[in-house]
């Protein structure tokens, strides 16, 4: 077992360069099915969600080659119509996107029920809705989706609500459906836009991902392309929060600032200074920040994956900072936690109250989800003493060398190997 080793109290200082998306490589990924010649993709961060997603398409056919850290080339012309398995779409959301592109490709796809962060509710309705409205019926049984079309055909979908995973799933399975497909309240963030650009890229007719009315003209014939995917804005607003929680002077290369818009916002509201430049934003901690409330909404609202690592900040802002959850149910997993470190947190369904305290000491947490993780690790830097993160499998499906990257802006951590109660050095 892994666990991370923080000793805190380290401003963060230097620059630090940010890997591709997650969330839009988990989605280009599946849809390289469609391709009908080899892709190229660029900038495809090496974190554990993208290895389970190149090991499904393995295990379809695919000829998948790593060429270098960051850029892949897949060749899956050749793959057969195989359900993706258990212990892999039990790993990862984005699992249910092959849902979408086997649909398109073989008129029928068979995926077993998506895991991912355990958020509270994830229900996939609004997929199957989409699915349905494209002329697929689909069953559940056995814990397999299965969906089959005679023909898909162009229609007209609303969102009952906005929704990232069916507004891609909708686009996947309507790219080759007869005639026009118009979806209706979709969701805008950036993954959607890099996945419409992917898709145009090998010939797809997609306009207005980006906007909530998104229009689709079915194509018959794809090609290949080189694509690379956008860089990862919660990945960059991650160590901008952990640079204010330090008190130190980081810059994040390789961005879109645009998509971080809501996060700099709030950052300068409470108190950092922030510079921006073109692909590129300096965060200056300040010795103390002002209290805030936010919420939670879909893009460009204040990003549900930036809340636990502001958490994290607010813990250390003078007064009362109020949170409130818009999207999920369940995502304050790492309350708990922090409050282990000295933080003062009360939770009440979905809205966080937290009094700002003077400062968070080290302790043994374990991270429940994904961002829950991230939030720790800040409230590690951040905090006198050692903090000792347990369950940094979650961390890895989303950070790329978390550790590595932290150590080089100056911060004391370290990964070990824990086996039988013995720790290794790594
Ligand atoms: N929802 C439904 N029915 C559906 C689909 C969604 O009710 O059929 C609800 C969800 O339960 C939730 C809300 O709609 O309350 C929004 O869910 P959405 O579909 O937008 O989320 P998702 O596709 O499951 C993606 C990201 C999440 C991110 C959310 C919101 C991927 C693989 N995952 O999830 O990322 O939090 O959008 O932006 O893209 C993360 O990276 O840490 C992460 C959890």
């Amino acid at each position: 077992m892994d666990k991370l080793i923080i000793n805190g109290g380290k401003k963060l200082q230097g620059s630090v360069q940010i890997s591709g998306a997650k969330n839009a490589a988990v989605a280009v990924i599946p849809a390289v099915i469609l391709a009908e010649a080899p892709c190229v993709l660029e900038n495809v961060p090496s974190i554990s969600d993208v290895t389970i997603d190149l090991q499904i398409l393995r295990e379809m056919g695919a000829d998948v080659r790593v060429l270098d850290k960051s850029t892949i080339r897949i060749d899956a012309t050749h793959i057969r119509d195989a359900v993706v398995p258990y212990e892999m779409a039990r790993c990862m959301r984005a699992s249910y996107y092959f849902l979408g592109t086997l649909l398109t490709k073989f008129n029928h796809a068979k995926v077993y029920m998506p895991g991912g962060c355990d958020l509270g509710d994830r229900p996939i309705d609004q997929h199957l809705k989409c699915f349905k409205a494209l002329g697929a019926d689909h069953s559940i049984g056995r814990g397999i989706v299965e969906i089959s079309a005679g023909k898909l055909i162009g229609t007209q979908i609303y969102f009952d609500k906005v929704t990232v995973g069916a507004t891609i799933n909708a686009m996947l399975a309507s790219v080759k459906a007869d005639g026009l497909t118009i979806l209706e309240n979709a969701a805008k963030e950036p993954h959607i836009v890099d996945l419409a650009n992917f898709l145009n890229s090998i010939g797809a007719d997609i306009m207005g991902a980006g906007t909530d009315v998104i229009k689709i003209r079915g194509v018959k014939r794809f090609t290949g392309a080189n694509y690379a995917i956008i860089p990862d804005q919660i990945e960059a607003g991650t160590y901008m929060v952990a640079a204010a929680a330090t008190k130190g002077d980081v810059t994040v290369n390789g961005i879109i600032p645009k998509h971080l818009e809501p996060i700099t916002a709030k950052l300068r509201k409470i108190g950092a200074k922030l510079e921006e430049r073109d692909e590129s934003i300096r965060v200056m901690g300040a010795d103390t920040y002002e209290r805030t409330n936010l919420k939670t909404m879909p893009h460009p609202g204040f990003p549900t994956d930036m809340q636990p690592q502001f958490a994290a900040l607010l813990t250390l802002a003078k007064g009362t900072s109020i949170l409130t959850e818009g999207i999920f149910d369940n995502r304050f997993r790492y309350v708990d936690e922090l409050r282990r470190m000295g933080a003062d947190i009360s939770v009440d369904g979905k809205v966080a109250v937290i009094e700002g305290v003077e400062r968070l000491t080290g302790a043994p947490v374990k991270v429940a989800d994904l961002r829950a993780g991230a939030a720790l690790i800040i409230a590690g830097l951040s905090a006198d003493g050692v903090t000792e993160i347990e369950d940094i499998q979650h961390i890895e499906r989303g950070y790329e060398g978390m550790d590595v990257k932290l150590r080089s802006l100056g911060a004391d951590i370290v990964k070990r190997r824990f086996t039988d109660g013995v720790r290794t050095a790594m």
